[in-house]
């Protein structure tokens, strides 16, 4: 039976170390790039995360042959029989990032039809950028309600210019653009690390891709991909959450596969609040003192290298019992401030004006029962309910799961007091409330 509720009690400072698993927002669009080639690829470190297996679903849809083996984060992606170019709108409907396989099927049928994505709570979430990309390259685009087909006789190469370093729109065209004949260009393009992990596999089967400063990829395209091994960049998301966790506990933590090279923003805070943070050689690892009073520091979210929107709602619960005031600006989503109602329910003082949070620092929060909106901010939801005086009951939590292999499980091992309802140790039973074992 799927758990339905998560439990965080207060727990002491967290301390040791956190084998990370692999991003998921760098596996989900390579796993759609395989879609490029004929033949079977190997994918490692691949995270067991609920989207991870939602992709799988969808590509098996398609007819591909998959194999995952979740305990060693492998996964074999066979593509000779993907023969369909259309995805169930139902399959579009539970991941957003049902829409990375429009570009691959467009370069390999010049044929996609996929329902809209639609929108989520952090925002409406069009893909405008992604649909006058297409047009560009000479992609016939039609909307019937919440259909989108697209049909392409020839892809074109061509100039793409975005008015938004979108992530998904720069990968869609990308992967297009990889077996497009001629030199196409993409004008303000999203750099993210994981958009990175994508060029690479994509130069790994054959592709002829290169970067022009500041943010211009260039894509010469090829006429065939070759299957290949890759293993996926591990999640600095996660590694954010787990050096948060010992940070808010007045612990310790080490994270030895963490892609600091990646983190520069985020661990650039931390120690603004006074952690003790150490970066490993060659910006692989990183290894956290919590400090014993945190300052409250200030960020806006931006495309990278600037503050990650996916790090925003675990960072904001971190500056909830930090000393001080802390503003934070939410700039890429119009409604990605949703976990501030549920962190006031714990007696989080925070002011919201428009995408602005005004966040001043208590001394405690209090355990209380709670709703995780999105996948950031039922980690920021977690980490509050460490540090919560009593235990924080949280629903929503099919929203951890996928976005975080087995998080409830890492935080126990170092040391938290966090159980899915079902298995509650009959300690904690005793302690709880009557009303909210209800
Ligand atoms: C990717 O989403 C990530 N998802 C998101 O992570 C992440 O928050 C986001 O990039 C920004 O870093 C995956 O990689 C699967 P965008 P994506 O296109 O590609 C607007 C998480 O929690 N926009 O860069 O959808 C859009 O509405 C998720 O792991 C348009 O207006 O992000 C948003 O406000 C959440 N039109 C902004 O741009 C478009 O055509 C950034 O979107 C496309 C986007």
């Amino acid at each position: 039976m799927a758990e339905d509720h998560i439990i965080i009690e207060q727990s002491r400072a967290l301390h040791g170390t956190v084998e990370l698993a692999g991003a998921k927002n760098a596996v989900l669009v390579i796993m759609a790039s395989l879609i490029l080639t004929d033949g079977k690829s190997v994918l490692t470190n691949v995270p067991a995360n609920d989207d991870v297996w939602q992709m799988i679903k969808l590509l098996r849809d398609l007819g591909a042959v998959i194999t995952f083996d979740p305990e060693n984060h492998r996964l074999e992606v066979d593509t000779r029989l993907i023969t369909k170019f259309s995805v169930r709108a139902e399959v579009m409907k539970k991941m957003r990032a049902s829409v990375l396989v429009m570009g691959p099927l467009l370069a390999r049928f010049g044929r996609s039809d996929i329902a809209l994505p639609g929108g989520c709570v952090i925002g409406s979430r069009p893909i405008d950028y992604h649909i006058n990309g297409f047009k560009r390259m000479g992609v016939e685009i039609d909307i019937d309600g919440e259909y989108l087909t697209a049909h392409a006789t020839e892809l074109k190469a061509n100039k793409i210019v975005l008015e938004y370093p979108s992530v998904g729109a720069t990968e869609n065209l990308m992967m297009a653009a990889a077996l497009t004949r001629g030199t196409t260009r993409i004008v303000n393009a999203a750099l993210e690390p994981e958009v990175i992990d994508l060029m690479n596999i994509l130069k790994k089967m054959g592709a002829h891709i290169v970067i022009e400063a500041p943010a211009t990829v260039v894509i010469e395209g090829v006429e065939l991909l070759r299957p290949v091994e890759h293993a996926v960049i591990f999640d600095r998301l996660e590694a954010g959450s787990f050096l948060l966790a010992a940070a808010m506990t007045g612990g310790s933590i080490e994270v030895p596969q963490a892609p600091a090279f990646a983190m520069d923003m985020f661990l650039l805070k931390l120690e603004e609040m006074g952690h003790q943070v150490t970066v490993g050689i060659d910006g692989i690892g990183v290894s956290l003192r919590a400090t014993r009073s945190p300052k409250a520091v200030s960020f806006k979210t931006a495309p990278y290298p600037g503050f990650p929107t996916d790090l925003q709602a675990p960072m904001l619960a971190a500056q909830c019992v930090a000393s001080g005031t802390s503003t934070i600006y939410e700039t890429v989503y119009e409604n990605r401030l949703l976990h501030v109602m549920e962190l006031q329910k714990m007696g989080a003082q925070i002011k919201i004006e428009h995408n602005k949070a005004t966040i001043m620092g208590v001394d405690k929060l209090y355990g209380a029962s709670v709703i995780a909106t999105d996948i950031r901010a039922s980690c920021a939801l977690v980490l509050a309910g460490l540090v919560a005086n009593g235990i924080t009951r949280m629903s929503g939590i099919n929203h951890l799961a996928r976005g975080y292999e087995a998080m409830p499980q890492k935080l126990q091992k170092l040391g938290a007091n966090i159980w899915y309802e079902t298995q509650l140790p009959q300690d904690i039973k005793l302690r709880m409330p009557i009303s909210q074992l209800a």
